[in-house]
């Protein structure tokens, strides 16, 4: 049956860069979504436009409330699920040593992985978010529970198992061998890719290869990875791990592996040229379905390979200030033309909710020093937290906004369940300009969201829901 959602409605359209997103911004405050059988979207604009029907559709009235976009996390760590705020570890690599790798090692327990697989969904739901990729656990029966809840519930799902086969103590319950890593994540494609539909391109669940970061593995695991990698491209599989996060001098990240791979970029290493010197080695992992999580430190030849091969910036300002990583140059980052999507990274964030991750970056980059300093227009912040993050997914095609045609992901913003909020959108001063008025409304609703405001989250025009 065709559904009518009412509600102001509030999306970026088309298919502009971010530079341009401001200008995207469709705001329609009387508006009307309607979403076919098949969970598209037919019409999106004014209420009193509403195409003809022949009665049988069903109207959802939302007003007052709004209609966003369902929210794109690219970049969240299932195992952390119940690591956020973990005290006592430090910047990262003490924290993963201290309280990240214990946590992990306890979804080896199949009953706590599945526990965890419906927490993580249902806080998944609470925050909106309707597509992620999720960085997975090391455990293949952690995946399994989390690919078939995911199913459950209907969400949106890119993921792989967190792959290391090097590591501190800490990490030994994570570990292995460097046949096993491939075994296992080549047996996650067969078994969960497209599982849902059996095509790629209708699927919701989607699997991704995700070593951890170019400390957990070795230059074999690399290369076997790109090889994997190579032959399963082209059936639309994913890549997804850390880069550039941590740049304390001599013992930090970003140094450690430079020294430890004795390459230029600490990119090369996931670009095939992981031999001294940054010397080819094997096969590269970037391209359009691969996100690099963090970037804040990149020099500018790696952000130009990023944009060159279609690689994505999970951006997760909320985790780099937990972690102290610094904030990602925001006028440079951007100027290279790389695409950045939003992530929470939790549990380095502590925040589920991508509004949050906007509020945090708004912050962040408009206190960058001198010049660098930007405010980010709100039509640019929703622009990272929806279709930039489909974008980064490769699926643009199919969500992120409401252009016609595209399968009907979106949130249910109810304001009144949030005191604060709607106080702020009652009362806040807004512009007799009615284009500079939606800015305004549509700022201090991603400033002020929190979980209780979303009160109802679709995806494919089904809606998602608890257990
Ligand atoms: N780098 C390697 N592993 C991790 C992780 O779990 N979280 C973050 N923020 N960075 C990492
Ligand atoms: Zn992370």
């Amino acid at each position: 049956m065709t559904q009518i959602h009412l509600g102001h409605l509030f999306h970026i359209g088309g298919g502009p860069i971010l530079g341009d997103a401001a200008a995207a911004l469709v705001s329609v405050p009387d508006g009307a979504l309607v979403v076919d059988d098949g969970g598209r979207i037919v019409f999106c604009g004014p209420r009193s436009a509403l195409p003809d029907d022949d009665g049988t559709a069903a109207v959802h009235d939302h007003r007052p409330g709004f209609l966003l976009p369902g929210f794109v996390d690219t970049h969240i760590h299932f195992p952390q699920t119940y690591a956020g705020d973990s005290y006592g570890g430090g910047q990262l690599l003490e924290w993963l040593e201290q309280c990240i790798f214990p946590s992990e090692a306890r979804f080896a327990d199949p009953e706590f992985a599945a526990q965890a697989a419906v927490e993580f969904c249902d806080r998944r739901i609470a925050a909106g978010t309707t597509a992620a990729m999720v960085f997975g656990s090391a455990f293949p029966h952690a995946q399994d529970a989390l690919f078939g809840e995911t199913r459950r519930r209907g969400l949106r799902l890119v993921s792989g198992r967190g792959i290391q086969t090097v590591g501190p103590a800490s990490a030994s319950p994570l570990l292995t061998s460097e046949a096993d890593a491939i075994r296992l994540t080549r047996e996650e494609i067969d078994r969960w890719h497209a599982a849902d539909t059996g095509n790629v391109d209708t699927a919701l669940l989607h699997v991704a290869i995700v070593p951890r970061f170019s400390l957990s593995v070795t230059v074999e695991t690399l290369k076997a990875l790109g090889e994997l990698y190579d032959s399963v491209r082209h059936r639309g599989v994913y890549v997804h791990s850390h880069l550039n996060e941590n740049n304390r001098a001599g013992t930090g990240e970003v140094d450690s592996t430079k020294q430890l791979y004795q390459v230029n970029t600490y990119l090369d290493t996931y670009d095939g040229r992981f031999l001294p010197g940054s010397a080819v080695g094997g096969k590269s992992l970037l391209g359009r379905r691969t996100i690099l999580a963090h970037s804040v430190h990149c020099q500018d030849v790696e952000l130009a390979r990023m944009a060159e091969t279609g690689t994505s910036i999970a951006h997760c300002p909320v985790s780099q200030q937990f972690l102290g990583s610094g904030t990602m140059p925001w006028k440079s980052t951007v100027a290279s033309g790389v695409n950045i999507a939003a992530g929470t990274d939790f549990g380095g964030g502590d925040e589920w909710l991508i509004p949050r991750v906007l509020s945090d970056a708004f912050k962040v980059h408009i206190s960058e020093a001198g010049d660098d300093g930007v405010s980010m227009h709100p039509g640019e912040m929703l622009f990272l937290g929806t279709l930039a993050g489909a974008r980064a997914l490769d699926m643009e095609d199919r969500f992120g906004n409401f252009d016609v045609g595209k399968e009907a992901d979106f949130v249910v913003i109810d304001a009144s369940r949030v005191p604060a909020l709607n106080a702020a959108l009652t009362h806040g001063v807004r512009s007799d300009d009615p284009g500079r008025a939606a800015e305004q409304t549509l700022f201090a609703l991603l400033m002020g969201i929190r979980e209780p405001a979303i009160s109802e989250v679709y995806v494919q025009g089904r809606r998602v829901g608890p257990g």
